[in-house]
């Protein structure tokens, strides 16, 4: 059976997850709540949003504490800035000793804007070329399509990756909270390390934070916000169910 092992903050990692599933079949584990063994399954996919030129940090953790011998498949998304992420991925399983098969990579709409905002267009059109981009994808998977990453050559971003990496715990004590909040508890109940806390009736940021932005964007009153800035637009991805993101489907 295949494990589909996936990280998410807004849905376009789970409904690739759940594309793949639906093709292949296997099981749908959330990776922060993992604690099994992936041995238990015959193929690992892997499908993770791309984080600042690489690999969330959770993903990174789940890949470098693994140990497997059974055939690995990793499937990245991205607002369509891949940078060396591909290369990253590639080779940390390489240096982990994993059976690393193939690293793609599909486009899905842009989540990191908390300084700027997507245009509408440009999120409808990556959903709606998702599927099709998908294809060639999960075909690659279950034809067991060998796909080696070539060393890359120099690039801007791959420093700002690593840059990036080191600031990330204190992104959200960045956020502030606005009038809007109604106490509901949703931002600390799917932080996926527990960085919100409830203190002296005020919702507060830690310093652990991994920079996923679920608290940002799945507020129902957008009523996180980042450096102050009064901007409206946030987004789930509208063709999975939002209760499902951070749930296991088996
Ligand atoms: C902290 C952070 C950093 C990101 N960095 C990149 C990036 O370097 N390049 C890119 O194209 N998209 C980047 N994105 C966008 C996401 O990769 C993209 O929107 C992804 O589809 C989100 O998937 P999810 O809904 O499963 O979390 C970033 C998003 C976040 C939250
Ligand atoms: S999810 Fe939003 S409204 Fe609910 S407690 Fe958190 S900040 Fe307040
Ligand atoms: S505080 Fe918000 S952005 Fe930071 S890890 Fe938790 S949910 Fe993600």
């Amino acid at each position: 059976m295949n494990g589909i092992f996936y990280f998410s903050s807004t849905g376009n990692s789970l409904f690739i997850a759940e594309q793949i599933k639906a093709e292949l079949g296997g099981e749908i584990r959330y990776i922060p709540k993992f604690t099994g063994d992936v041995n238990v399954y015959d193929k690992i996919i892997i499908v993770s949003p791309i984080h600042s030129y690489g690999l969330p940090t959770l993903v990174y953790d789940f890949i470098a504490n693994m140990k497997s011998a059974k055939p690995l498949y990793i499937v990245l998304n991205c607002g369509g800035l891949q940078a060396n992420a591909p290369y990253f991925a590639y080779q940390l399983c390489k240096d982990t000793g994993l059976n690393i098969r193939s690293v793609q990579v599909v486009m899905m709409p842009e989540i990191y804007t908390l300084t700027f905002s997507q245009p509408k267009f440009a999120i409808k059109s990556a959903l709606r070329k998702a599927p099709e981009s998908l294809i060639p994808v999960i075909a690659a998977i279950r034809d067991d399509k060998e796909i080696i990453i070539p060393k890359p050559k120099k690039d801007r971003w791959t420093s700002k990756h690593l840059e990036n990496r080191e600031k990330w715990h204190m992104l959200a004590t960045h956020f502030n909270i606005t009038e809007d909040c109604t106490d509901c508890q949703k931002c600390i109940r799917i932080c996926p390390v527990g960085n919100i806390k409830r203190e002296n009736e005020r919702i507060i940021f830690g310093d652990q934070c991994v920079a996923c932005l679920s608290c940002y964007h799945r507020c129902p009153e957008k009523a996180i916000v980042y450096k102050n800035r009064r901007k409206k637009d946030r987004y789930i991805n509208p063709l999975i169910q939002e209760t499902n993101i951070g749930a296991d489907q088996l």
